[in-house]
């Protein structure tokens, strides 16, 4: 990405601190590049050190600036509480937060154990409000001013038969963006999510199209998927300083396929037993590789 990809001024995001979960891969460094490029210094966070110390490394060889990598398992309180001590004595407090980190696989709902259920929402449902809320905590102990962003998807209107624990999750981070935007926004924290459609990932391609084969696009009103640096624009501009007025709001950005077609896995119910054993093995080989 370039600047020429982005539609605002450079410096736009100087001195602001931005801390994007699962920032080392996927749309998650996608929107830390961007952010990074702005003129921000940005935080990533993953559970794989190598993962975000490499990315952290080829993002600033591309751009300069500061990418601090750090080891998270937002899962985990006592992970999150530790990454949090560190980057407020790296520098004072965050001025924003990106919840972008998640899991997800496709399955029918009847073959979810309590473990597979919770390996999906202590992501993307307990970890993410966990973490808002212990940023959140320190915000307004020291009376300070922040944007929140949650990456959810369009199922928070719909729903998304075959893939229940991850519609759930999100859509609980849909009822805490809209919540916390009156609770905390007279205090200068304000919140907003970011509903993207298909923008093609390793990790979503290896869970949500295990069977393999292109993305489909042809539902899309506009024949194509996202491209990366439309997500980017979108969350700079949410996070930044030109549209604070923006609070409490889930913005789908996917071309319209939403409303041509609910967005979701209803296509599923056409496959068979061997297509769902095909599938979780697939996805399973995928996890341990
Ligand atoms: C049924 C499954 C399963 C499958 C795992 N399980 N895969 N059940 N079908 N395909 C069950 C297991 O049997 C086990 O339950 C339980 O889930 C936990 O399994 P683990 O392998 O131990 O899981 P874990 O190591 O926690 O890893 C799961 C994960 C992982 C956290 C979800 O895949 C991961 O790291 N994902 C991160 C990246 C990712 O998912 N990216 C895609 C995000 S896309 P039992 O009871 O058997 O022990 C997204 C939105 C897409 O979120 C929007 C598109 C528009």
């Amino acid at each position: 990405m370039t600047l020429d990809d982005l539609i605002y001024k450079p410096g736009l995001l100087n001195g602001e601190r931005i801390l994007v979960t699962g920032g080392g891969t996927g749309l998650g460094r996608v929107m830390s590049e961007a952010l990074l490029m702005l003129g921000a210094t940005v935080y990533i966070c993953g559970r794989r050190g190598p993962v975000v110390e490499q990315t952290a490394q080829e993002l600033m060889a591309a751009h300069g600036g500061r990418v601090v990598p750090l080891v998270c398992d937002i899962r985990d309180d006592a992970s999150i509480l530790g990454l949090l001590d560190t980057i407020w004595a790296d520098g004072g407090a965050l001025t924003g937060l990106i919840n972008n980190a998640a899991g997800n696989f496709v399955s029918r709902t009847e073959d979810l154990s309590p473990r597979a259920f919770d390996a999906i929402a202590n992501i993307v449902f307990r970890g993410s409000f966990y973490m808002t809320l212990e940023c959140g905590k320190r915000w307004l102990a020291e009376g300070r001013k922040a944007s929140v962003i949650s990456i959810l998807t369009t199922w928070v209107w719909n729903g998304s038969p075959f893939t229940v624990p991850s519609a759930m999750s999100k859509a609980g981070l849909h009822a805490m963006t809209q919540s916390l935007a009156v609770e905390w926004s007279g205090r200068g924290i304000r919140f907003n999510a970011i509903a993207p459609g298909l923008f093609p990932t390793e990790g979503m391609s290896a869970r949500l199209n295990p069977q393999g084969g292109e993305h489909q696009v042809e539902g899309n009103p506009m024949g194509r998927n996202g491209r990366m640096p439309e997500l980017a624009n979108l969350a700079v501009f949410l996070m930044g300083p030109g549209a604070e007025y923006i609070n409490g709001q889930t913005i789908a950005i996917d071309g319209a396929q939403f409303q041509a077609t609910g967005g979701n896995f209803a296509s599923l119910a056409a496959w068979t037993d061997a297509d769902w054993q095909r599938a979780r093995q697939n996805i399973q080989r995928r996890n341990a590789a």
